[in-house]
């Protein structure tokens, strides 16, 4: 199957070489121009940044995108995601984004035969959000050997979480998680939040997942504020040159301060902007068969 689905099978020099073309697309270096292709974005599950950042990779890159609209598509008429992506290809497409709730939906599209980009699956994987995370983190520090990360909140329901920890640890990076019991699983070691704070090179907020808890055993947002959050208190205590990222959307006052979103150690919105060069560059790999 061709795309971007996972970062399961990438050796850390594949990594490195999607980061260098975001980059050289960031420094306004020359930009292939896909001038005849048309692609399409499929999203089942609610997205802001994911959704309109593909978009404008794609018009970067000469590209027409086009949307569906699943509230008034055939899904509900009961069309399977099979079926649905097959009528895609058939009627022209070059490429389709998916973001799906099934994780790994795309086992079920071999017979597909256009590039599928995943833009997030379950809680399993969200490749180009883990892209533009590392993207990021190397634009900070130049290297991810020997840094230490911490992940912070809802890891058990977060495909950004799984699909972070996965290739940081293969990237060389120490890797732990942070939060309340009934939100973590065996992604990492556990640490003290605190502790995190004054250690870590990168603390990596997660949004408390609320639509996909089934029980109702929710803390209270103060006190998930107060003994998970980064507050003011923990932001000031920062280790030096530490900095926070997130994948949005936030909750203001839940996993962080209001005030400390735009603080100067946040790279929540240059995250934001580094998501389109790293679509840009998957998209234009994969047309060009080198991803
Ligand atoms: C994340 C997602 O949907 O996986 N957001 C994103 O794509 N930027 C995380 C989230 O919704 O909390």
């Amino acid at each position: 199957m061709k795309g971007f689905l996972t970062l399961k099978n990438y050796k850390p020099e594949a990594i490195q070489n999607i980061i260098n073309t975001a980059i050289s697309f960031k420094n306004n270096d020359k930009v292939t121009v896909f001038s005849n292709k048309k692609m399409v974005t499929l999203f089942f599950e609610n997205s802001t940044r994911t959704h309109i950042s593909f978009q404008m990779a794609m018009l970067k890159l000469g590209i027409t995108p086009v949307d569906v609209n699943i509230s008034t598509s055939s899904v509900n008429k009961g069309e399977s995601l099979y079926d649905t992506v097959k009528t895609l290809e058939s009627i022209g497409f070059d490429g389709v984004v998916i973001r799906h709730s099934q994780n790994e939906y795309y086992k079920e599209l071999e017979n597909i035969n256009i590039p599928i980009f995943n833009a997030g699956d379950g809680t399993s994987d969200h490749p180009t959000q883990t892209m533009l995370d590392l993207m990021t983190i190397y634009e900070e520090f130049g290297r991810f050997e020997g840094l230490k990360v911490c992940i912070v909140g809802d890891i058990r329901h977060s495909r950004v979480a799984h699909g972070n920890a996965e290739i940081m640890k293969r990237l060389g990076m120490e890797v732990y998680i942070a939060g309340p019991e009934n939100f973590l699983d065996d992604t990492a070691p556990v640490m003290d939040i605190d502790e995190a704070i004054k250690t870590c090179d990168v603390i990596n907020l997660l949004r408390v997942q609320f639509e996909r808890h089934s029980d109702t055993q929710e803390l209270n947002d103060k006190v998930y504020h107060e003994k998970y959050g980064m507050t003011e208190t923990r932001a000031k205590n920062m280790k030096k040159g530490s900095i926070i990222i997130h994948p949005a959307p936030i909750n203001r006052g839940i996993e962080i301060a209001d005030s400390v979103v735009e603080g100067e150690n946040s790279r929540i919105f240059a995250q934001m902007t580094n998501g389109v060069y790293i679509r840009m560059a998957v998209i234009s790999m994969v047309l060009e068969g080198k991803l």
